[in-house]
C-alpha cells in the first residue's frame, strides 16, 4: 500500500469509491450524496484549496481523503479533513489512519497551522483530533452535531481563538452537510 497526492485525473475512480463505501456504510441516499460531493471536490482539485490523497494497492485506488481550505478574516492556514473513505474490503487494517496521518504530514510540510474535521470523535481521536469549541473556531455553517466538531494543531502552538465564521469551498457550502 502506498499513499500519494491525486490530481483531477482519477475522477471516476474517486466518485465510485466514495459512492460504494458510503452506500454500504450508511445506505443508498448517503452513498449518492457523498459520491456527488466527491465528484464536485475532484472537479475543483487545485492542490491548494482542494487537496486530495489516495491510498493504492498495486495500481488500484483503495482509499481517498480530501482536505479543503477554510478562510478566516486573518491569514491563518486552516484545512478541513472531509470526506475520507477506505474500500470496504480493506477497512479495519489501519489504512484509514495511515491515509489521514499521511495527509496531515503533507499539510505540516506546507506550514498549515490547524486541521479540523467534523465526525465521530471515537475514530478521529485515534489520529490526534480532539473536541473543538466553536468559541475557539467556528464552523462555516450551523452544526447539527457540535460534539463532532474536532481539531488539532499542526504546529508547536496551541490552537488559538480565531474570530468570525470562516468560509469554505463551494462544495461544502450546503446546510445539509452540517
Ligand atoms: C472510517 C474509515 C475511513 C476508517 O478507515 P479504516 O481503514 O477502516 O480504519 P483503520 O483500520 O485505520 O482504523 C480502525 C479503527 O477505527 C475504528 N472505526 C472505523 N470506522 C469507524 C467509524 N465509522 N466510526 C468510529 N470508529 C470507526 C475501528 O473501530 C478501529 O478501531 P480499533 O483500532 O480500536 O479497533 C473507513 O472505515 C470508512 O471508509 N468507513 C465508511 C465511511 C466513513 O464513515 N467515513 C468517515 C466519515 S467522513
Amino acid at each position: 500500500m502506498n499513499c500519494r497526492i491525486i490530481g483531477n485525473t482519477s475522477s471516476k475512480d474517486i466518485a465510485e469509491l466514495f459512492t460504494s463505501v458510503f452506500t454500504l456504510a450508511e445506505g443508498k441516499q448517503e452513498g449518492r450524496a457523498v459520491g456527488k460531493l466527491s465528484s464536485e471536490l475532484v472537479a475543483g482539485i487545485d492542490n491548494e484549496n482542494i487537496i486530495c490523497f489516495g491510498a493504492y494497492e498495486e495500481r488500484s485506488l483503495i482509499g481517498s481523503i480530501f482536505f479543503t481550505r477554510l478562510w478566516f478574516r486573518q491569514p491563518i492556514l486552516v484545512y478541513m479533513l472531509a470526506p475520507v473513505a477506505v474500500h470496504t474490503e480493506y477497512q479495519g487494517r489501519g489504512i484509514g489512519q495511515m491515509l489521514i496521518s499521511y495527509g496531515l504530514n503533507e499539510l505540516k510540510k506546507r506550514a498549515v497551522s490547524i486541521a479540523i474535521t467534523y465526525g465521530d470523535p471515537s475514530f478521529y481521536s485515534k489520529v490526534g483530533f480532539h473536541a473543538l469549541s466553536e468559541e475557539v473556531i467556528q464552523a462555516p455553517l450551523k452544526l447539527s452535531m457540535p460534539h463532532g466538531w474536532l481539531g488539532q494543531s499542526l504546529s508547536d502552538e496551541e490552537i488559538p481563538v480565531i474570530a468570525g465564521r470562516p468560509s469554505c469551498v463551494a462544495a461544502f457550502d450546503v446546510p445539509a452537510y452540517w
